[in-house]
């Protein structure tokens, strides 16, 4: 594939003049690279750019973020899910405090044994913060490789991975940053998901297989997908007065740690419903509305009917929140947001 090694020299003057202006891409601080970069993880660009300001404005260094509350932390990712990212982060701020003297490390492996950078990530803040030639190998880079190669091979399989992330390693050239950015900015806008490819646009369209074989638009190829396992739930938006119920998930596990509405597995009638709530040690007075909303996550499905009940007296296994309470301090995750339309 004498041609493949063509491809530095056709995608950096292209990704000169075509660049987005992002909040990430005007310095390349390795503590900004890193949390673009986690942000960036099953998330898009237009979501990530407000949640990345406001991050480094509350913790602009770090230390910063070593020492931050967990409270705090949680809001200003609130919206975003996968939280687990952002316990990672702050874990990892600890680690480079006490093992890296507070400066970011800058070998491979030094900053992939970091909690919550993978193989990619580590890739990208080598290549981009530090300018190695270590490749970046994500859902977009895949896709343009696999249709640049004419690559029929299933993404979602690591050998076909790990033989692109060598295929690139191979041809990386002087501007490592700007070739990992150019390969992903590339796989965001021209080569996209979930569209024909802007063949007539690309830089890389005489060298490209795919599109000299008529195969770009029908790659890249994935596996078939398990079906998400289905759950109903209850949730009960209980309010008394101005105040509403929370508590606490577990430290564990799904949204772990983060404030949600009282819940209960399956969809339960009314009548149900109000016994629930008496077994809570609440005195249930009346049911404003019901509604039903939908969450997905990676692995599961929540169908959930939510309850709007008006209760006689704060108690119960609860804290109660103001209304204002909920907005500025609770995180309370996307899946139960939904039913705080106010
Ligand atoms: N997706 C993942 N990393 C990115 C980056 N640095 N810029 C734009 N999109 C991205």
């Amino acid at each position: 594939m004498a041609q493949f090694s063509e491809l530095p020299g056709l995608l950096l003057p292209w990704y000169r003049e075509n660049r987005r202006e992002l909040p990430w891409r005007s310095d390349r601080q390795p503590y900004h690279i890193w949390l673009s970069e986690i942000m960036l993880q099953q998330t898009r660009v237009e979501a990530v750019k407000g949640y990345y300001t406001r991050f480094l404005e509350a913790l602009p260094d770090i230390p910063a973020l070593a020492q931050c509350d967990d409270g705090l932390l949680h809001k200003l990712w609130e919206g975003l899910g996968y939280y687990s990212r952002v316990r990672n982060l702050k874990k990892a701020a600890q680690i480079i405090m006490d093992q890296h003297g507070g400066v970011f490390p800058e070998t491979y492996a030094d900053v992939l044994s970091l909690p919550g950078v993978g193989e990619y990530t580590a890739g990208a803040i080598c290549s981009i913060a530090f300018n190695q030639p270590t490749p970046a190998v994500d859902g977009n880079v895949l896709r343009v490789v696999s249709r640049l190669t004419d690559d029929p091979s299933p993404i979602d399989l690591p050998e076909t991975k790990r033989r692109v992330s060598k295929l690139l390693a191979g041809i990386y050239p002087k501007e490592a940053g700007a070739f990992t950015q150019a390969l992903m900015e590339l796989g965001a806008t021209l080569c996209g998901p979930n569209r024909a490819p802007d063949c007539e646009r690309c830089p890389c369209q005489h060298i490209c297989l795919g599109f000299q074989m008529g195969t770009a638009d029908t790659l890249p190829v994935k596996s078939p997908k398990k079906p998400r396992r289905q759950e109903d739930r209850t949730v009960f938006i209980l309010s008394c007065g101005s105040c509403f119920a929370l508590e606490k998930r577990p430290d564990r596990g799904l949204l772990a740690g983060l404030w949600q509405f009282p819940n209960v597995i399956g969809k339960l009638d009314t009548q149900n419903a109000l016994d629930v709530v008496s077994a809570m040690e609440l005195h249930p007075r009346e049911i404003l509305r019901e509604v039903e909303k939908t969450h997905i996550f990676t692995h599961i499905q929540w169908n959930m009917k939510g309850i709007y009940l008006e209760v006689a007296e704060t108690g119960g296994d609860f804290q109660w929140f103001t209304a204002d309470e909920i907005n500025t301090q609770a995180a309370l995750p996307t899946a139960f947001r939904q039913f705080w339309e106010r």
